[in-house]
């Protein structure tokens, strides 16, 4: 009798349980998996108060490396008396946005004290008159605005004021700036870098991680010899994770939810969704939602066409933006060329002139449609490339999905 009640509850224990795949907010723990030699190199970073810099396309993992490699590195009894800041600059669209992120995360994380933050501010801002609204909880909503006695502002006591901080509570402080290519939009953008990396190569207690995706962008701010952060820190370029790792992930992930997936359609799902890990996990947690115990061809089949059916109204809103002659290199990478810029591509593609060609791709990878890869152009996310491919096969029939 006892053993048929705990077949019964474990019964219940499996059908309650929910899928063990996440996406589309940063992972750590369980749903994470590999990037040891990253997390590696970023805890030596931490360790010797050097600067990093990730990049990488959107969706490859960049949040969720550096939130897991903060919390690991926090775990470790040994360490430093370190404190990790998380600033995402993702609503951050000109320099006084970004001030006043800067400024109240920089406060907060330091100390968690209502008056402390008030003798924060009025020790190290004396130039800026802060407007501080408190919330319902006034120990954790607190959001400034700044007004100015001075029409001046003073840009090096904000740059500065982690480390001021970091000296005050005797702290290593560790920055991370997250969605960094949002600088893009600032007006005068380059004026803001410099100031910043003025301040910031002369912090001893405070050392930054900064991330952003859209590559072309980081890629010019930190590469760029004329550039204020060129060599600014370690350069760490962000890859798809390698497909064994994601393939153990998977086959876990199931059985530890009591559902079987065979390592054989674990690996041509992985190969699907060329191990990219946000798509791995959206397309293996629909397989996951619609499987019970065991996962066959059928199940992967049906789990595709719901997945391309989630991903189609974001690809109409790129469909609808596209240029015919971008459509046509489109149509010419799905069909294998390599040699865009051949007479024969161009008169069979309609392409127009070589010269044309340049100004197409660059339009792409503003988009985030295509990105460069060692291996040469490639779609930048797998769901794009499959429902280009349809498209391009029969228009009429995918008007339907
Ligand atoms: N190491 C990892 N292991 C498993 N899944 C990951 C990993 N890193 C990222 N992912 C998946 O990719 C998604 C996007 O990750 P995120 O860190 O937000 O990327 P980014 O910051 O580069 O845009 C996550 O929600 C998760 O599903
Ligand atoms: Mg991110």
């Amino acid at each position: 009798m006892l053993y048929i009640t705990y077949i019964i509850l474990y019964l219940i224990k499996i059908t309650e349980m929910n899928s063990p795949f996440l996406y589309g907010t940063a992972v750590t723990g369980e749903h994470f998996t590999n990037r040891t030699e990253e997390i590696l190199r970023l805890r030596n970073n931490f360790l010797n108060g050097r600067n990093t810099v990730i990049i990488s396309p959107r969706r490859i993992g960049k949040t969720s490396l550096v939130k897991y490699a903060a919390e690991l590195y926090m775990d470790n009894p040994d360490r430093d008396k370190i404190q990790f800041c998380f600033i995402d600059l993702y609503k951050a669209r000109d320099a006084e946005d970004f001030y006043k992120i800067f400024v109240t995360s920089i406060i907060k994380s330091t100390s968690s004290k209502l008056d402390e933050w008030l003798q924060n501010v009025r020790s190290f801002l004396g130039k800026l008159v802060p407007k501080i609204s408190l919330g319902s909880d006034p120990q954790s909503e607190f959001s400034l605005s700044f007004d100015y006695i001075n029409s001046e502002m003073d840009f090096d006591e904000v740059f500065d004021l982690p480390e001021k901080l970091a000296e005050k509570y005797s702290l290593k402080l560790i920055i991370c700036l997250d969605e960094f290519q949002n600088l893009e939009y600032f007006k005068e953008s380059l004026l803001f870098q410099k100031r910043a990396r003025a301040a910031w190569q002369h912090h001893k207690k405070t050392s930054y991680i900064i991330y952003g995706s859209k590559m072309h962008m980081m890629g010019n701010l930190f590469q760029e010899q004329s550039m204020p952060f060129y060599r600014f820190g370690d350069m760490l370029f962000l890859e798809r994770i390698e497909n064994k790792s994601l393939n153990n992930y998977v086959v876990n992930a199931f059985y530890r939810t009591g559902k079987n997936i065979s390592s054989e359609i674990t690996e041509s799902m992985v190969n699907l969704m060329e191990a990219h890990p946000y798509y791995v996990q959206q397309m293996a947690d629909i397989l996951w939602n619609r499987t019970k115990t065991n996962v066959n061809e059928d199940l992967l089949n049906e789990a595709l066409e719901i997945f391309l059916k989630q991903n189609n109204p974001f690809f109409q809103g790129i469909i609808e933006n596209l240029t015919n002659s971008q459509l046509s290199f489109i149509n010419a990478l799905i069909s294998g060329e390599k040699h865009f810029t051949s007479a024969e591509v161009l008169h069979k593609y309609k392409l127009g002139s070589s010269a044309n060609i340049k100004r197409i791709k660059e339009a792409l990878i503003k988009k985030n449609i295509i990105t460069i890869a060692p291996r040469g152009i490639v779609f930048e996310e797998p769901a794009i490339r499959i429902l280009f491919t349809r498209y391009f096969d029969n228009a009429d029939l995918f008007k339907q999905l």
